[in-house]
């Protein structure tokens, strides 16, 4: 496993593998790696020849009020995670590394970067976007793996990655939960024990709203009032929103006739959680699994 904090030294380890003929698959993260990581870590190693993980803190996805300062971070862990999955090389720049320019060059994602978590966190989308074409471009052809979870970051990625035509295959990966369902997510670990108790209730609110839909509901603000009650049910949780839209442009839904994501976003104590589900207007729930 080879440690590089050069965007250099990245490249050309990468391009030296391609050209062997190996496939590279990319794991982008921001460390504090759990066992949702690892999982995409596996599927990397399963689909490809060589793993590429990249761990970086990007502080343009991060408001002036948000919790960049207080991130998670353990590199010592992160790497011993990174050696028991057999990944091949990591990627840890600083952030000098990464933006020179102190004011740097930003990719805008628009519109559909204002909805759902975007109301909440303007610029945020931005930031994930402008860092990923980075990377994108440090990491060169492969198959990169992101996790549902953060779902409107996937479908934005998916975008950015045609719309800019970057030689990169967009894999979503199903959500990993804990025992009780809560999604694994670092920002968890600011949850004390009632909180982390109280912190199901994303999933449950979820769980509720597929089950409707089972029994035949398609009037979306009644399912999204659904989990919005849910939500504001459990006295430690502060909901943001309750959405259905559109799984692939994230327009709100009057009914559910097409594929909709059902997503949420909580306060919890200090940690902002998101949660989300994937339905078909036939009622079949899902987490994805392309
Ligand atoms: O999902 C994350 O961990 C981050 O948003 C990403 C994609 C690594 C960009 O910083």
């Amino acid at each position: 496993m080879r440690l590089l904090t050069r965007i250099s030294d990245v490249q050309r380890a990468l391009d030296k593998e391609r050209e062997a003929g190996r496939r590279v698959g990319f794991v982008p993260t921001m460390g504090f790696l759990h066992e949702g990581h690892a999982s995409l870590m596996r599927r990397a190693r399963a689909e490809n020849d060589v793993v590429f993980v990249s761990i970086f803190v990007n502080p343009l996805q991060f408001g002036a009020n948000e919790d960049l300062a207080a991130y998670p971070r353990d590199l010592d862990s992160d790497l011993s995670l990174c050696e028991t999955e057999r990944v091949d090389v990591i990627f840890h720049p600083n952030v000098d590394e990464m933006y020179p320019d102190p004011n740097p060059f930003r990719v805008t994602v628009g519109e559909i970067g204002s909805k759902l978590c975007g109301r909440a966190r303007p610029g945020h989308f931005d930031g994930v976007a402008t860092v990923v074409a980075k990377l994108f471009n440090i990491a060169g052809p492969c198959r990169a793996y992101f996790g549902r979870k953060d779902a409107q970051q996937l479908v934005i990625i998916e975008r950015l990655a045609r719309a800019l035509n970057f030689p990169v295959t967009v894999v979503g990966c199903d959500i990993v939960r804990e025992p009780d369902g809560l999604a694994m997510s670092s920002r968890n670990i600011y949850l004390n024990g009632e909180e982390r108790r109280a912190a199901v209730v994303l999933k449950r609110a979820l769980d509720e709203a597929a089950a409707a839909i089972g029994s035949r509901e398609r009037d979306a603000r009644r399912i999204g009032n659904l989990m919005g009650s849910r939500i504001s049910s459990e006295p430690l949780a502060k909901l943001d929103y309750a959405a259905v839209v559109d799984a692939e442009t994230l327009e709100d839904l009057d009914r559910l006739d097409r594929p909709a994501l059902l997503a949420v976003a909580a306060w919890v104590g200090k940690a902002r959680l998101i949660d989300n589900t994937t339905v078909t207007p036939e009622g079949a729930s899902s987490e994805g699994s392309s």
